[in-house]
């Protein structure tokens, strides 16, 4: 990939230390429908297009990556940028919702997780390991990502995350069930044998219910 590329009219500067936006990276972004009125997080941003892409269509955006190469990059490219975002974007480094207050609720939380799954000997000490290395089942991060998204979405929001056929998808439904998350897939394509979906996820009914209850009526039931 060249050092920089154009995305409509966003111009995103790439790092050797920091992912490069992919087919993953393009799926998710195609497959989401951003208005001005969304608060968006974004987990592992890596050079902040995805953040940068929503924050171009007005929505406000904070978004956070472990790597202090994506965030430096991704703080380059809101300068870069700034004058086509009508939105605002906050860029934290941390590791996924470390960085989010507990009181923090967004409408949208957006992940494209590491989701390869690898054997310990296939593990380096790289940033690039970081991005794409998902652990013995490809779901690690996964995993705690659909751990923490209900505490930080508005009742009436949504989680999206890629998801690949490489990974193991009945660990995955293990995983949904387990934090009463209902999903839809809402797209799928094929990449040189491998399928990766994009997973759109929101709180089970019966527990919005019980979120919305008031004590009140939560002693009474
Ligand atoms: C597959 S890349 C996706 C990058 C970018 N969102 C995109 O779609 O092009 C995964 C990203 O997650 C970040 N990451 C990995 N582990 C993380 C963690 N524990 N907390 C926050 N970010 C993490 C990586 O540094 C990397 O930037």
């Amino acid at each position: 990939m060249p050092q920089q590329f154009h995305f409509h009219d966003l111009v995103i500067s790439l790092h050797p230390e920091v992912y490069d936006p992919a087919e993953d990276s393009f799926l998710l972004l195609e497959s989401l429908m951003i208005s001005p009125k969304d608060t968006i997080l974004e987990l592992g941003t890596g050079c902040g297009l995805i953040a940068l892409a929503c924050a171009f269509q007005g929505a406000t955006v904070v978004c956070t990556d472990i790597n202090p190469y994506a965030v430096q990059l991704t703080r380059q490219n809101i300068e870069k940028n700034s004058h086509l975002l009508k939105g605002v974007i906050t860029v934290r480094q941390g590791d996924l919702f470390s960085m989010v207050k507990n009181s923090e609720r967004f409408n949208l939380i957006l992940f494209n997780p590491p989701y390869l799954p690898t054997k310990k000997n296939e593990r380096t000490d790289t940033w690039f390991n970081v991005a794409t290395d998902g652990g013995p089942t490809g779901l690690r991060l996964t995993k705690q990502f659909l751990h923490g998204l209900r505490q930080h979405l508005q009742p009436d929001g949504a989680g999206y995350f890629i998801f690949s056929s490489l990974s193991n998808r009945i660990l995955l439904e293990k995983y949904l069930k387990k934090e009463q998350l209902s999903s839809t897939i809402l797209t799928t394509k094929r990449y040189d044998g491998e399928d990766l979906d994009v997973y759109r996820v929101t709180p089970t009914a019966s527990n919005q219910q019980k979120e919305l209850r008031s004590p009140t009526e939560a002693r009474t039931t």
